[in-house]
C-alpha cells in the first residue's frame, strides 16, 4: 500500500465513532497493510519500563516490560530517536523475540520531548525498513500522541 494512502486510512481510524480501540485498530491495520511488517506492537511507557499495549503479528512475545534502555526498544524510548536495524545479528543491544526476525524499526511516540511510547515493528526481511518507513511511521507518532 502507499504510504500517503495509509496515513489517511489511519486518520479515519482515528476520528472514528465506532472505533472503541484505536491503538489496536491501527496495529491491525499497519499488519495488514504491509507486507514488510512481520510483527507490529504499540509499547507504552509506564515508570522506568515500556509495557506493552496492542499487537500482532504470529506469536507472542516474551518481552511484554522491557526497561528503559533495554534493548533496541529501550535505546529508542531512552534517545527519542527512531531506531532502524537492518540486520538485528549485529546490534548487541537487540532483545530477540522471534527466530524469523531479521530487521526492526522502532518509532518513539513523543508528546513534544516527552516519550510516551513507541512503535515496534519486525520483519522476517533483512533490510526491510527506508527513511520511507521512517517518516510514515512517525507522522502515525505524532497522530497516536495526539489521542494519548
Ligand atoms: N527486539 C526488541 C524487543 C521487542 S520484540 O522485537 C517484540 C528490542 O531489542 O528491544
Amino acid at each position: 500500500m502507499d504510504y500517503t494512502e495509509a496515513e489517511k486510512s489511519i486518520d479515519e481510524l482515528l476520528t472514528s465513532a465506532y472505533t472503541t480501540n484505536k491503538l489496536q485498530n491501527i496495529v491491525d491495520f499497519l499488519f495488514d497493510s504491509f507486507e514488510h511488517y512481520s510483527w507490529i506492537g504499540i509499547y507504552l511507557v509506564k515508570n522506568s519500563d515500556l509495557i506493552l499495549g496492542p499487537w500482532k503479528g504470529i506469536s507472542p512475545t516474551e518481552h511484554t516490560k522491557i526497561p528503559i534502555g533495554k534493548g533496541i526498544c529501550g535505546s529508542a524510548a531512552a534517545s527519542g530517536h527512531t531506531e532502524i536495524i537492518s540486520d538485528v545479528t549485529k546490534d548487541k543491544r537487540y532483545l530477540a523475540c522471534f527466530l524469523s526476525t531479521k530487521s526492526e524499526i522502532v518509532v518513539p511516540i513523543k508528546k513534544n520531548t516527552k516519550v510516551l511510547g513507541e512503535i515496534d515493528i519486525d520483519s522476517d526481511k533483512p533490510n526491510a525498513f527506508t527513511q520511507k518507513d521512517a517518516d510514515f511511521l512517525e507522522h502515525i507518532a505524532e497522530k497516536i500522541s495526539a489521542v494519548l
